[in-house]
């Protein structure tokens, strides 16, 4: 494979394919085991995550490239082979999320900026070295608008904290994603859908100036946003074709078309909604960048769920992430069918 930062970001966001978000962190895989009843050791960590790497055809087709958290980069599968092996085996490209998490941001209750910028450059180098050609920094930007948030002060330092990463990154050779999501679930998240347009449109605006300041090379970056739908709570909730049509309309104001490809986070949609907004928005004609997905809970649940924790449903739980893999696959050329 080639290494050059343009080259690795086209092949994350080739045409029909998407990325795995398999990041969780040792925390959050445990609320995703509790939901199945099964411990959270590091073998059943591992069993999990090899049975989504084994998944043969859909990683062959529709998986362009997995996030993994740093336990998982280091792990080899039962037969001793490194995960990281298996990823590449299929034509995928190894990830590794860097950020050290959303932090409390000190005078501004409420909200979180993400922590991690100390020794990146050291970590970078290492997980170069175990395979790692794209990186993962999430912002976490939470709408109250009883509390007034966010406030400019929180967009503007999870801006810079992005750049600075990303400008890390590719100084160590790996594409950075850039991912500043505007919660839909978060605390109260009752707001609407325009409150979501225009805070996503003030994140983006920020997050470019930023990374223009820090002369990140905007054709080595995929960028990582949320899509625009009204929060979880919110009364009135939003027709697919609208969620489409103000993401796309939000995304074309803000993103340069220099930046090669968009992966959306599936943020807490359900995994149905998740693929018809994507497919909706390829459907709608030619556009700048590649669009697809980089879901986390939209590829995974299923699977997690037919697994629920035993060998002998490993090939059931397959089968389901390759139906959520290949359907995806197919919303990101607009040719997915209901
Ligand atoms: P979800 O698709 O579950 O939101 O996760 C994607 C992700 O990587 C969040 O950082």
């Amino acid at each position: 494979m080639s290494e050059r930062l343009e080259d690795i970001a086209e092949a994350m966001v080739a045409t029909g394919q998407g990325i795995l978000a398999a990041d969780e962190s040792t925390g959050t895989i445990k609320k995703r085991f509790d939901q199945i009843g099964t411990e959270n050791t590091e073998d059943n960590r591992r069993d999990y995550r090899e049975m989504l790497f084994r998944s043969t055809e859909a990683m062959n087709y529709y998986i362009s490239g997995v996030i993994l958290f740093d336990e998982t980069i280091r792990q080899k599968a039962a037969d001793g082979t490194p995960l990281v092996e298996l990823i590449r085996k299929a034509g995928a490209v190894p990830g590794i999320k860097v950020d050290k998490g959303a932090k409390p941001l000190a005078g501004f209750p409420g909200e979180t900026v993400t922590e991690g910028l100390d020794g990146l450059r050291e970590r970078l180098a290492e997980y170069y070295e175990l395979g790692a050609r794209f990186a993962k920094w999430r912002a976490v930007i939470d709408i109250s608008e009883d509390d007034g948030l966010p406030s400019s002060t929180c967009i503007q330092a999870n801006a810079h904290a992005l750049a600075r990463y990303a400008a890390l990154c590719q100084e160590a050779g790996i594409v950075p994603i850039v991912e500043p999501e505007i919660l839909m679930d978060g605390p109260t998240a009752a707001h609407d859908i325009e409150t979501c347009y225009e805070v996503t449109e003030w994140t983006l605006n920020t997050v470019f100036s930023e990374l223009f300041q820090m002369d990140v090379m905007l054709e080595g970056i995929v960028l990582k946003p949320n899509m625009i739908v009204p929060g979880k709570n919110a009364p009135i909730q939003a027709a697919p074709e609208e969620v489409a049509e103000l993401t796309l309309r939000c995304l074309k104001a803000t993103v340069p078309a220099a930046v090669p490809g968009i992966a959306f986070l599936s943020g807490g949609q359900s995994d149905e909604l998740a693929t018809e907004h994507l497919h909706l928005m390829n459907a709608a004609g030619s556009l700048p960048w590649k669009l697809t997905f980089s879901y986390g809970r939209a590829l995974q649940q299923a699977a997690l769920k037919a697994w629920g924790g035993k060998p002998e449903n490993v090939a059931a739980a397959q089968a389901a992430f390759l139906h959520r893999a290949k359907m995806n696959g197919l919303a990101a050329k607009g040719e997915w069918q209901k």
